[in-house]
């Protein structure tokens, strides 16, 4: 039988699009202040949920009837102003493919989290971007200037990766008020750290979503569980184009088990800030240039000597992340415990002649 040898073609915004490969393999027994996880991992009684898991209840679909109304009394939402998503990226996905049709206008900031503009490009919508000034902060009038009546979503990360750097609440407000059309979300994957939220105002504004994730202070990346909230309309909308079971069972058990144990991820991420502030004074004993940051990493300007500084830190098996592709000589160092913020301050000291 001759073979037929011609080839599927690809959706034109998947052909439009460079694959993304986070640098993410060989990580495991390092130093991994790279990704702004939690450096130490999650609650032990957390992990002692695994225990309970039956096979029973492997077995079946996961069900989050249960769950919701646990999920939302945490959050201080109703059950119906919520939905429990595979991770913030699925979060993104759903806003997007809710209310963004090809050829609309989606903004996202530049430099910030690259899944925004990846979902936005796959949904082949036009992408607009706003670019934070050298001083990293919040470009708020750049931002207004490139809503139009196309623009159909905007998404802020709140504080911003890689900067760390935050909008107020009043530029959040007239961003909110400007795109009346376009679903706003604000992405609050660092709140544990930085404290501020907007969450109480999606009884206000009914264009705003508000995510949060399990990935960073609760130390639960891999079970890939986040939150996404806002009015009971959107969500219904929302749910309509989800996957009935996006969310694993074992993610939905080990999520309650971390909103039980609230103290341990208080208790990190206020030892988060104090390793935070540490690193900060040291950079500036040492003459580092870095962007004070709401969250929990810190954007320093190692300038000429990031690559050997990333080499030297890498020698002492701590992973760090290159931005100099966007931000030249900038490097994001996640902040951790202070044990391991004291190791790498003595490492960054051992660098100066
Ligand atoms: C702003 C922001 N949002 C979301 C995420 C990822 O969240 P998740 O693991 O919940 O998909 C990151 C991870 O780096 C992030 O920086």
């Amino acid at each position: 039988m001759a073979r037929n040898r011609s080839q599927l073609k690809p959706r034109d915004a998947i052909q439009r699009m460079d694959p993304y490969r986070p640098p993410s393999s060989g990580r495991g027994g390092k130093m991994r202040l790279d990704f702004n996880e939690n450096t130490v991992g999650c609650s032990p009684r957390v992990l002692r949920g695994l225990d309970g898991i039956a096979a029973d209840s492997l077995a079946v679909y996961p069900e989050y009837q249960e769950a919701l109304p646990r999920f939302a009394a945490h959050f201080g939402v109703r059950p119906d102003e919520l939905t429990l998503t595979n991770g913030t990226d699925e979060a993104i996905q759903l806003v997007v493919s809710t209310y963004v049709n090809a050829g609309d206008g989606v903004i996202v900031l530049r430099p910030s989290y690259a899944m925004y503009r990846f979902y936005a490009q796959l949904a082949g919508a036009r992408v607009a971007e706003a670019d934070y000034p050298a001083d990293l902060r919040f470009p708020a009038k750049e931002l207004l200037k490139r809503i139009t009546s196309r623009t159909r979503a905007i998404f802020v990360a709140n504080p911003n990766n890689p900067t760390g750097t935050s909008a107020s609440p009043s530029q959040l407000k007239a961003l909110l008020r400007a795109a009346p059309r376009a679903a706003v979300m604000v992405d609050e994957a660092y709140f544990e750290f930085s404290g501020r939220t907007v969450l109480p105002w999606i009884a206000d504004y009914p264009n705003l979503f508000v995510s949060r994730t399990f990935s960073k202070a609760y130390g639960l990346a891999a079970l890939r569980l986040g939150c996404l909230f806002s009015r009971s309309q959107n969500i219904q909308a929302v749910r309509k184009g989800q996957s009935p079971y996006s969310v694993n069972s074992v993610a939905v058990a080990l999520g309650l088990a971390a909103i039980r144990d609230t103290g341990y991820v208080r208790k990190y991420a206020a030892e988060v800030l104090r390793a935070r502030a540490l690193l900060c004074r040291e950079l500036d004993a040492l003459g580092f240039k870095y962007f004070p940051s709401d969250a929990n990493f810190v954007l320093v300007d190692f300038g000429a000597a990031s690559g050997a500084m990333r080499r030297l830190l890498g020698e002492h098996e701590i992973l760090v992340r290159d931005r100099s592709y966007e931000l030249p000589g900038c490097v994001r160092i996640t902040v951790g415990t202070m044990a391991q913020t004291k190791k790498l301050i003595g490492i960054l000291r051992r660098a100066l002649p």
